[in-house]
């Protein structure tokens, strides 16, 4: 097995960065399997794995679109203009393949329902920095409305479960002449300086 130094491995941590257009190809089967994999390795209290993931791609977002135009009608309780309906649609296609997170909390265990949604949002950060570094780029999108009965017939949700949003994946495109700002963004460190508290 390579092995990888912890310096590199920082460094890595550091420079991640979400995607913005993300186009074909899609990972492999294999890369997603593998992406799948890390998912498991997050810390997770009890080792309940109170979550679950939805792949969706190729004619898949179709349905996902659909679904998602479904969910905002129902929170609207209304059909939606002509003109808004393909940018709700659109977010289906806005990468070849999506991994959708559901956070699937196990009643009746002394693990609270807090550190349960943590760690199914571990799952989250886990596929994204595995995708990178298997080479495919990622970002996490989610949804304005909560799911509607289309979202949750695809997803096939459960009482309890919820979607944590999902794993946008494939390859990054640069846009014709755009800067990237976030190449020149302020380091994390920096910006975590308001957040963190020390006690010494
Ligand atoms: C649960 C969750 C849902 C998110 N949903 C969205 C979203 O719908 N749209 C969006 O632009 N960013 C969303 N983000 C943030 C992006 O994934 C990303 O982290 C952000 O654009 C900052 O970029 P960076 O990851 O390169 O720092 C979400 C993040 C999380 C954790």
């Amino acid at each position: 097995m390579a092995t990888i130094e912890p310096a590199d491995f920082y460094q890595f941590l550091l420079a991640r960065r979400s995607a913005v257009f993300l186009v074909d190809p899609a990972p492999s089967p294999a890369i997603v399997e593998k992406i799948l994999t890390a998912a498991g390795t997050v810390p997770d209290h009890g080792g309940l794995q109170p979550f679950r993931f939805v792949v969706i791609e190729g004619e898949g977002r179709d349905r996902f679109g659909e679904a998602l135009v479904n969910a905002a009608e129902e929170a609207k309780g209304t059909t939606l203009e002509e003109a808004v309906r393909p940018k709700i649609k659109a977010k289906a296609f806005a990468a070849p393949l999506q991994i959708l997170i559901i956070y699937s909390p196990v009643p009746g265990t002394k693990v609270p329902f807090t550190e349960q949604m943590a760690a199914a949002a571990c799952t989250g950060y886990a596929m994204i920095l595995a995708a990178n570094a298997l080479g495919s780029a990622a970002v996490w999108k989610s949804f304005a409305y909560p799911p509607g009965s289309a979202l949750r017939q695809l997803l096939e949700l459960k009482e309890g479960e919820q979607s944590l949003g999902w794993i946008n994946l494939g390859t990054e495109r640069q846009k014709e002449g755009a800067t990237d700002s976030k190449t020149n963004r302020i380091p994390v460190r920096a910006r975590l300086k308001h957040t963190v508290i020390f006690v010494k």
